[in-house]
């Protein structure tokens, strides 16, 4: 069932409750994002926000509320049908025993399969156009466990381009990247969706790359969202420190103009 006031966005849930067992991480949440974001979900660690990607992408149910994906409750869909809709990044994968990278990058086209439906010269194209867009090509041969933290990063990315999926939900896409790897992962989640319209939610925790990228910003404090909104307007000194518990200033960025966050020099005088 649609409301009025999810017009505007495939994914969205309210009055969540999320929870492992007993233990409550975020109560009356209610979260829209917006079609054609590139949204971005910042906030300290552990102040769920993999759990409230986790709910997103029908990997966690809500203890109490509904998370909708195209106006339908998301727990109702079948899996794999939720997988032909949108594509996941956890935080950590494990990748079946000495798997090929190629072989897990076809992986994203499985639900695409089916009886009727054999792997096509299409589905062989769109996994090399996805390891060319991640820079694993050269990696295709090798095994997944004995490439490094950032090499495997991409592979996972890869996997989840190939799923085609316009909505792309990412947790911390750029953790295990240098700085140079960073920008190209975020340059391609930029690509993504300025040429071709995804929809693409990434948790990271640079927060001068989540007011560079992000065109919506969803600040998280011990599982509620305490601001969101363009980072230019949502971004303040105040809501940091609030937030993260540590003084900054805020000066535009020399190539953006987009907020910068510089912490305050605790340590002046012990120098
Ligand atoms: N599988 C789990 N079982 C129990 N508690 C969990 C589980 N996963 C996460 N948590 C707890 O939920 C809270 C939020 O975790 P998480 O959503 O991973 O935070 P973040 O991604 O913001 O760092 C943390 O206190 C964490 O310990
Ligand atoms: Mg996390």
């Amino acid at each position: 069932m649609t409301t009025p006031a999810d017009t505007g966005s495939r994914l969205n849930g309210r009055d969540l409750t999320l929870a492992y067992e007993q233990r409550v991480i975020s109560q009356n949440l209610a979260v829209s994002i917006p079609d054609n974001s590139f949204t971005v979900i910042v906030g300290p660690n552990a102040c769920g926000k993999s759990t409230l990607l986790r709910a997103l992408s029908r990997t966690l149910k809500p203890a109490h509320g509904h998370v909708h994906l195209d106006g339908q409750v998301i727990g109702s869909y079948p899996a794999k049908e939720v997988a032909r809709r949108l594509g996941l990044l956890p935080q950590t994968s494990i990748a079946p025993d000495g798997i090929g990278v190629a072989d897990l990058v076809a992986r994203g086209r499985f639900p695409h399969q089916g009886f009727l439906r054999q792997w096509s010269a299409q589905d062989e194209a769109v996994v090399a156009e996805a390891m060319d867009a991640t820079g694993v090509t050269a990696l295709a041969d090798r095994s997944v466990d004995e490439l490094s933290g950032g090499q495997r990063q991409r592979v996972w990315l890869a996997m989840v381009l190939a799923q085609q999926t316009p909505l792309l939900l990412l947790d911390e896409p750029t953790t295990y990247l240098d700085i140079a790897h960073q920008m190209d992962m975020l340059d391609l989640c930029a690509d993504l969706h300025a040429e071709r319209g995804y929809t693409l939610v990434a948790v990271l925790h640079d927060l001068n790359h989540a007011c560079r990228y992000a065109s919506h910003l969803i600040v998280m404090k011990e599982g509620a969202i305490v601001a969101e909104g363009d980072p230019a307007k949502v971004v303040t000194a105040e809501l940091v420190e609030e937030v993260f518990g540590l003084p900054v200033r805020i000066i535009p960025d020399p190539e953006t103009g987009t907020p910068m966050i510089v912490p305050v020099d605790r340590r002046g005088a012990a120098r």
